[in-house]
C-alpha cells in the first residue's frame, strides 16, 4: 500500500473548478481595467500559485511577463512557522515595471507584507497584488491584497496548486482538508 494521502478520504469540496474558472476571468477583467493595457509583470509566488498563475495570465489581455518567486513559509504542517525564506530569486530585474503579485493565500499576511517589501526594494514601478483566496480571521500583519478571488473562513484548505505536505496541488478544486 502507498502512504500517499488519499483526496477523498479527508477532503470535502469548497469551491468547484468552474467557479475558480469564472472568477479569475473576473479578476483579469477587473485588472486590466484598472491597471491599463499596459505591459504587466506577473509575480508567480512558488509553489502554491502556479496553477492560478498560469489560469490568471491566460485571462490577462495585452503583454504580460512571467517570472516566478520561490517561497517557504511552512514546512508539511497547516501552521505558518512565521519565518519567510527566498529560495528562488526573480530571473530577471523589475525595475520600472508594473508588476502583480500573484499568491495563492493570504492567511496570516506574514508572506505578502514580506514580499510586498522585498518587490519594493527592486525599484518597479508599481507593486499590486492578487490572491485566489483569503483568510482575514488569521491575520497577524495588516495586509490586505489589491484583488481577492475568494473570502473564506479559517480553515486549512489544499488543491489548486496548495498542499499539505506537497500533496493534493493537483486537484481542479479547492478542498477543506480535516485531519
Ligand atoms: P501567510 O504568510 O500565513 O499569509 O501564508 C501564506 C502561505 O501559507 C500561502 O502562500 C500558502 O502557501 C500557505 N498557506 C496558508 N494557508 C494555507 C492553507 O489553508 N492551505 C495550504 N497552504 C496554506
Amino acid at each position: 500500500m502507498s502512504d500517499q494521502p488519499h483526496p477523498q478520504d479527508r477532503t470535502r469540496v469548497l469551491i468547484p473548478a468552474e467557479r475558480i474558472q469564472a472568477r479569475i476571468v473576473e479578476l483579469a477583467r477587473e485588472i486590466r481595467a484598472d491597471l491599463g493595457d499596459g505591459p504587466l509583470t506577473c509575480i508567480g509566488v512558488l509553489k502554491g500559485s502556479f496553477i492560478f498563475m498560469a489560469d490568471l495570465v491566460r485571462a490577462l489581455d495585452g503583454p504580460v511577463r512571467c517570472e516566478f518567486l520561490g517561497v517557504s513559509s511552512y514546512h508539511g504542517g497547516t501552521r505558518s512557522t512565521g519565518v519567510v525564506r527566498i529560495t528562488e530569486d526573480l530571473s530577471h530585474p523589475i525595475e520600472g515595471h508594473h508588476c502583480l503579485l500573484v499568491e495563492d493565500i493570504v492567511d496570516t499576511g506574514l508572506t505578502l507584507d514580506y514580499l510586498r517589501h522585498f518587490l519594493e526594494g527592486r525599484k518597479p514601478a508599481s507593486v499590486h497584488t492578487v490572491c485566489l483566496l483569503d483568510k482575514p480571521g488569521r491575520r497577524e500583519v495588516e495586509v490586505a491584497p489589491d484583488y481577492v478571488g475568494f473570502t473564506i473562513p479559517d480553515e486549512f484548505v489544499v488543491g489548486y496548486g496548495l498542499d499539505l505536505g506537497e500533496f493534493y496541488r493537483n486537484l481542479p478544486y479547492i478542498a477543506v482538508y480535516s485531519p
